[in-house]
């Protein structure tokens, strides 16, 4: 069932050079790019989109960071599109959780800046996208 996800190449990513190496994957996947912008998150888009986490105690430096530089935003699409990315993204700690060969495996050291974010469900996909792209 094609579904849509969002996708962010979080400032680490951006700065370390490594947006064409994040859209590359998503390409040779076999998912599509239907969006892609690059972006300056303030505080109130970085606490929507991360307001499952509000009550955490990595809330303040996970907002501290993602509005810390540019970010790329995507709309990616496809078969699975979801879980898809989610798999070549790799588990959220890129050591102790995420494989070799997923993007945060190969290129994450830290839990904080690991790299990318993929919508976690096709329902918060939606509610991501709106917020990311509000004319999509
Ligand atoms: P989460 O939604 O659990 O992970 P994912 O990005 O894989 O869906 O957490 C959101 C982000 O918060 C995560 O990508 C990195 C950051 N984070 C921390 O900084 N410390 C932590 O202990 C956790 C669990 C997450
Ligand atoms: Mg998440």
């Amino acid at each position: 069932m094609s579904e849509r996800t969002l996708v962010l190449v979080k400032p680490d990513g951006v700065e370390r050079g490594l947006v064409g190496e994040v859209l590359s994957r998503i390409e040779r996947k076999g998912l599509k790019l239907a969006a892609l912008e690059l972006k300056n998150v303030d505080d109130e888009l970085a606490g929507q989109h991360y307001a499952e986490h509000a009550d955490k105690p990595f809330f303040g430096s996970l907002v501290e960071f993602i509005t810390s530089g540019s970010v790329v935003a995507a709309i990616v699409e496809g078969e699975n599109a979801v879980a898809a990315f989610r798999q070549i993204a790799g588990g959220t700690h890129p050591v102790e959780k995420a494989a070799p060969g997923s993007i945060r495996g190969d290129y994450g050291l830290e839990v904080q800046y690991n790299l990318v974010h993929g919508s976690d469900s096709a329902e918060s996909a939606e509610r991501e996208i709106k917020l990311w792209f509000p004319d999509r």
